[in-house]
């Protein structure tokens, strides 16, 4: 039986005085529900003071990123290793926003592709986090122009191929897979419960036929995109649905907090 598993991702915002302040709050409102797993992901430069206030709960602090190689003249990059003695227990990799295809072209064209992630950068990340024992929460989901082009599936599926190539079942039996539609992410547009669970139950059989089937019961897989406390039950109550990775909602308490009773 699958443990519900409810993710904040507070992108690049708030300061670690704000940080801090969010933490205190969501604490107070979800320290008596132990029957969830919670992390919350917040800046790299917020990750200690976040994990300071966490150490006597049951929520984990995570990271939205890492760097694959261990140590070296890598400007600007933070490693697992890092990770690791920071007290960081899991880990996004693949971002939508990481990968380059932003939901929404509000940003200016150049920075879209910025962070070039690719099939390959993310399976070097997931090796480097499994190696530290840090729980990876692999990305994946379709753009618009795919769901629309009917390629949902075999776009979600190629990603999992590359993300999962030379990794196997057993390594990866303890991690995560979000499905996050990239039209869904910070717009508003929830993809429907039905939906969102059959995609769900997609990836499930895709990493039964990649991994293997055990790790394919063991793997929890959110759902992310928009996630609220009004639509949260409705989500987390699908059969193929572990949870969620929630962005916006995360970073206000009661909102969050009501997301995570919800599961
Ligand atoms: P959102 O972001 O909840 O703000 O849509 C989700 C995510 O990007 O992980």
């Amino acid at each position: 039986m699958r443990r519900k598993l409810v993710v904040g991702n507070w992108k690049m915002n708030m300061t670690h005085a704000e940080a801090a302040a969010i933490v205190e709050a969501f604490v107070r409102l979800v320290d008596q529900k132990q029957d969830v797993d919670i992390a919350i992901c917040p800046s790299y430069l917020s990750i200690e003071t976040v994990r300071n206030l966490l150490r006597r709960t049951h929520i984990g602090v995570g990271s939205q990123d890492v760097f694959w190689m261990e140590s070296g003249a890598f400007t600007g990059r933070i490693s697992a290793p890092m990770l690791k003695a920071a007290g960081v227990t899991t880990c996004i990799v693949g971002h939508s926003e990481t990968r380059g295809k932003f939901g929404k072209l509000e940003v200016p064209e150049s920075t879209v592709g910025y962070f070039a992630e690719t099939d390959e950068t993310v399976n070097l990340k997931i090796k480097a986090l499994l190696f530290q024992d840090i729980t990876p929460i692999l990305c994946v989901g379709e753009t618009l122009a795919e769901r629309e082009a009917g390629t949902t599936d075999q776009v979600i599926r190629g990603q999992l191929a590359g993300a999962f190539a030379g990794i196997d079942g057993a390594e990866f039996a303890n991690g995560v897979v979000a499905y996050e539609p990239v039209w869904a992410i910070g717009t508003g547009k929830t993809c429907d419960s039905a939906e969102a669970s059959r995609v769900c139950g997609m990836i499930r059989g895709a990493l039964a036929e990649i991994l293997d089937a055990d790790a394919a019961q063991s793997i929890r897989v959110l759902y992310g995109g928009s996630v609220k406390s009004s639509n949260s039950g409705e989500l987390f109550s699908q059969p193929d649905i572990d949870g969620g990775l929630v962005g916006g909602a995360s970073m206000v308490a009661d909102e969050f907090s009501r997301i995570v009773l919800s599961a």
